[in-house]
């Protein structure tokens, strides 16, 4: 089955064609937590996700952005133009309105260059102390952006809302996973399976669409060409 991709510089009827039999994407990140998230949500589906092969070895693309958006088309620019085939970069993070948004962008360097996964929760908990109710409310956000050889394909995005815990739960997930709870205050995302986390996280949310988009594309019609951007 032939796939037509639009690309951001393509007009209507500039269309690259895929073989959508099985489409190999490129993930360009060192987070073996996306990665593992991505293969399972690819699972059974005509994409295959693998790292972007070299990809420490690569310039590295630098997060400046003020948005997850510019972040994750800059990153799936930059990293296609050292593939053939399609890259695709995330930006995502966790947005807590009481702290004007923070982390935010900077949800990965929130304790500094060199801090961990947990310094970065313990610095969240410290900054929530004294918080309660509303106030602890959370959105882990997810853009996805696919580029092929120096051209934007796609960017979608997604979110999840929840409300952050008092303490860590949990050791499923990575980053953010043992403070992020359901609304309910019940589980957080490190108490629940990967499976699970998948369909309701930002990055499943975001990732059906993004699926869903590329297989429009691949109806007879081609019906999707006018909306390459969702
Ligand atoms: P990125 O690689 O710049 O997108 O960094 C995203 C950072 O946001 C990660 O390092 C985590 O700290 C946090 N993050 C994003 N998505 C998740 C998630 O699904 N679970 C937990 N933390 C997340």
């Amino acid at each position: 089955m032939n796939c037509y991709l639009s690309t951001s510089a393509a007009t209507h009827d500039e269309v690259a064609t895929l073989d959508f039999e099985t489409v190999n994407i490129f993930l360009a990140s060192s987070n073996s937590g996306k990665l593992r998230e991505y293969s399972e949500l690819a699972n059974g589906s005509a994409l295959t996700i693998a790292l972007l092969p070299n990809f420490t070895e690569l310039p590295p693309f630098e997060e400046c952005a003020a948005t997850f958006a510019e972040n994750a088309a800059g990153k799936a620019l930059h990293y296609s133009r050292f593939a053939h085939e399609i890259v695709l970069a995330d930006d995502s993070g966790l947005v807590v309105p009481a702290l004007s948004g923070a982390p935010g962008v900077h949800s990965a360097r929130y304790a500094g260059p060199n801090g961990t996964a947990r310094d970065c929760v313990q610095k969240l908990l410290g900054q929530m102390e004294g918080k309660q109710g509303t106030e602890r409310r959370a959105r882990f956000v997810c853009v996805i952006a696919v580029a092929r050889q120096g051209s934007i394909l796609a960017v979608v995005s997604d979110f999840v809302e929840g409300i952050l815990a008092n303490e860590a739960r949990g050791a499923e997930g990575f980053g953010y996973d043992p403070i992020f709870c359901f609304p309910d205050g019940s589980r957080t995302f490190a108490e629940i399976s990967p499976v699970e986390k998948n369909r309701y996280s930002h990055r499943g949310k975001a990732f059906r669409k993004l699926a869903e988009f590329l297989n429009s594309l691949a109806s007879p019609l081609g019906s999707a060409t006018s909306n390459s951007t969702v």
